[in-house]
């Protein structure tokens, strides 16, 4: 397992799923009954921005200023991305020193830039603990051993949050059904595997085989490599799984790229009519973080509503 992803933190992927993931919790928590907030992937939960272009060995361009830097400086947020914001900003303005307990330390030459710029950013773990109820829990996986300790670190005085290095394909039979009988489930994994889609089916079939109603998101990349066409249209995963009302969103920004040219998300079992609120978010995002002409959101039912 090579994948470390501060590499990533903040992107144009990590906006579009952690937005969505808010919306969704909020849109869920309308019925009163406790939920569980199960991440599969969790990563280590928090992440300082300028390690983001440290690399093992030689520095990387940081993918953060195409993603939440696009969106840091905007006053025209739609209203679904605005707790989204509000928590991220929330969490830059807590690591820099700020919220609440004067002002930032900064060092010599820096400038206190919070206007422009993040400094840090908040993983899904931390969003999940944000916007969770006294009465719901929030249970985080990782399997890398160092993103484990600073993820069991971050989150060692939080209750109602447990940290648990697992694979998170076994914790979808390992956790389900929990005894809320209500569960919003991220599956957000590295795609280092070649059969990665296939465990994500298995996965999906094996939660919900055990809750049948709860509602799953799983990120993808939309590149070649990772075999997307086979996933998400008609012969794929609804070949595998026996799906019940499925939504998949794309985000295109840079058609042309070689590699990654978007991402995407497949949202099973989705609160009622939650894909008008997904395709103008997703659209919304499209504009601001598209990196070349012809990229854009598109928005379909695998399995539609009924
Ligand atoms: C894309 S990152 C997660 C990002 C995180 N969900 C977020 O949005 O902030 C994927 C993580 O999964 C971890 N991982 C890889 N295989 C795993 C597995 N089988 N079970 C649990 N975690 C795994 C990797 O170490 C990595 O930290």
């Amino acid at each position: 397992m090579n994948y470390r992803h501060h590499f990533h933190a903040g992107n144009f992927a990590d906006v579009l799923k952690h937005a969505v993931l808010v919306r969704l919790a909020r849109v869920l928590q309308r019925k009163p009954g406790g939920l569980l907030l199960l991440d599969t992937h969790a990563g280590r939960g928090s992440y300082d921005l300028a390690a983001a272009a440290q690399g093992s060995s030689l520095a990387r361009a940081p993918e953060w200023p195409g993603g939440i830097g696009r969106l840091w400086a905007r006053g025209d947020l739609p209203e679904s991305v605005t707790e989204y914001m509000g928590l991220v900003r929330e969490f830059d303005s807590q690591r820099r020193g700020g919220a609440g307990s004067g002002p930032p330390i900064l060092a010599e030459n820096e400038t206190n830039n919070t206007d422009t710029a993040p400094q840090f950013y908040p993983g899904s773990p931390w969003l999940l603990r944000a916007v969770a109820r006294s009465q719901d829990r929030v249970a985080l996986c990782e399997l890398q051993a160092g993103e484990y300790a600073a993820l069991q670190a971050e989150f060692q005085f939080s209750p109602r949050v447990s940290v648990q290095q697992l694979d998170g394909y076994l914790a979808l039979r390992a956790m389900l059904p929990p005894p809320e009988r209500r569960a919003l489930v991220l599956i957000d994994p590295p795609f280092e595997s070649p059969d990665e889609f296939a465990r994500i089916a298995q996965g999906l079939a094996d939660g919900l085989r055990r809750l049948p109603g709860g509602t799953f998101v799983v990120w993808f990349p939309l590149t070649e490599r990772a075999g997307v066409a086979e996933f998400d249209r008609e012969g794929g995963l609804r070949r595998m799984v026996n799906l019940p009302p499925t939504l998949v969103a794309h985000l295109v920004v840079n058609p042309v790229a070689p590699k990654l040219k978007g991402c995407g998300l497949l949202i099973v079992n989705p609160p009622w009519q939650f894909d008008r609120e997904l395709l103008s978010l997703a659209e919304w995002l499209a504009g601001i973080l598209a990196q070349s002409p012809g990229g854009g959101a598109e928005l379909r039912w695998l399995v539609p509503e009924t």
